[in-house]
């Protein structure tokens, strides 16, 4: 024997029984965000690394070094998807949606693909359902996200859920916050372990997200972002608050909540869940009113999430899939039924009936053991004449010919 082939690290499969308790939180998505004017859309797996380079942000570790890049044989880099927002402000300038009445709001269920280590609740190639929605700058927009988020959520059955929420501001806010923070950590790089150290001047908004108990006492007097918003900015975020709070969705404020993507400007938030160990992140999100304009449009205000579906499943009990019925098995009583037994499954699976015929040989006594777990509604059992159709509910059991057994199942499945 060969040596078995396994999955890639940080994959995995999705088996039937998981498959439709997904499509159910697809049906759940679907109706949550198609009531509030969301289109699904879906874009490429793999697009030209640039749009993330510059999307994401050449300092954030999903370019740095999580990214999935591969000549396209032609001399083109390309990237597997890390995330989904570039690329769908791409599929937006692309197609013109500039042009459509604003806001235009889109959302998507698909995989994404990061090189991470690998471990509970973190994979390589991850699902997640995500929304956003351009054109508009009004703080409505964000709260709206939000709530649908948090009702998305609840629907899902996510448990011990709690919303983070900041404001970043607009870039100018940043890049003079970022000096202010780099300074700072400078004059207190001997409290810093390395690793801290060596990313002051890469991304200093990061030593926020250190665990190590000397980072974590010099980060308690930093200084904060959110104290240093423009006015029109702090204006904003206090209005999305207020949007919020009327909502009665509750929230806390996080002034160093730092998001690992370089496009947010003004609002951010996150989801996390106490029922998820140490990847307790189920949704993260913001505003990115500059992405747009970063990847080649018109300045274009956005605001989006994504929510990570393993995520939300290991976090939620309250997803169950629908039990799918068997209306009719055909069973065969006799070696010379298989070949009326196949036709009669065909034409009930044509008359809109779920059904099924016996393939792998079995005892009559197997095959009616088989029905039973199944589920069938009915079982018709094909004879040398005709055929006995028996209701598995009522136990009820009627002889008739072959021909009148899929108006029987039809009439009794009413
Ligand atoms: P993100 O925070 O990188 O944001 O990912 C959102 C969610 O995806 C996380 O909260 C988590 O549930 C899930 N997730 C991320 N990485 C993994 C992984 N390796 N394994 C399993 N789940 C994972 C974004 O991706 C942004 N595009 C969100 C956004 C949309 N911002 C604006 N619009």
């Amino acid at each position: 024997m060969s040596e078995r082939i396994q999955a890639p690290r940080g994959t995995y499969d999705v088996l039937p029984e998981e498959a439709a308790r997904r499509a159910e939180v697809e049906a759940i998505a679907r109706r949550i965000l198609g009531g509030a004017g969301y289109g699904r859309i879906e874009t490429p797996v793999f697009e030209a690394t640039d749009l993330f380079a510059r999307g994401v942000g050449e300092a954030t570790d999903i370019v740095r070094k999580e990214m999935y890049t591969f000549d396209d044989g032609g001399g083109r880099m390309v990237t597997l998807r890390p995330e989904g927002t570039a690329p769908i402000c791409r599929a937006y300038l692309e197609h013109g949606m500039h042009k459509l009445p604003q806001p235009v709001r889109l959302w998507y269920l698909s995989s994404f693909f990061r090189r991470e280590r690998a471990q509970a609740g973190r994979y390589r190639q991850f699902w997640q359902i995500g929304a956003e929605a351009f054109g508009s700058e009004a703080p409505e927009v964000d709260a709206e996200t939000i709530l649908l988020l948090a009702e998305l959520l609840e629907a899902l059955g996510v448990k011990g859920t709690r919303l983070r929420l900041g404001s970043l501001g607009m870039p100018e806010t940043r890049a003079a916050y970022r000096e202010r923070l780099q300074a700072y950590l400078h004059t207190h790089e001997d409290e810093l372990p390395a690793e801290v150290r060596e990313r002051i001047d890469l991304n200093p908004m990061r030593a926020f997200d250190a665990d190590d108990a000397g980072t974590k006492r010099v980060m308690e007097s930093a200084p904060r972002l959110m104290d240093e918003l423009a006015p029109e900015d702090a204006e904003h975020f206090a209005q999305v608050r207020t949007l919020l709070d009327d909502a009665g969705l509750a929230y806390e404020i996080d002034a160093t909540l730092v998001r690992g993507l370089d496009y947010y400007t003004r609002t951010v938030f996150e989801f996390t869940s106490d029922a998820l160990g140490a990847q307790s992140g189920v949704a993260g999100g913001g505003r990115y009113d500059k992405l747009v304009e970063q990847i080649g449009g018109q300045p274009t205000p956005a605001v989006g999430w994504a929510a990570g579906i393993e995520r939300m499943l290991m976090a939620g009990e309250g997803v169950r899939a629908p039990e799918l019925p068997v209306d009719l098995y055909v069973a065969l009583a006799a070696a010379d039924a298989r070949r009326a037994g196949f036709r009669l499954a065909n034409e009930a699976r044509r008359a809109g009936l779920a059904a099924q015929v016996e393939v792998a040989g079995r005892s009559l006594k197997g095959q009616l053991k088989h029905a039973n777990r199944i589920g069938a509604r009915h079982v018709a059992v094909l004879g040398a004449e005709g055929a006995s159709v028996k209701d598995m509910e009522s136990g009820e059991e009627e002889t008739m010919p072959v021909e009148q057994v899929i108006p029987a199942v039809l009439r009794g499945r009413r």
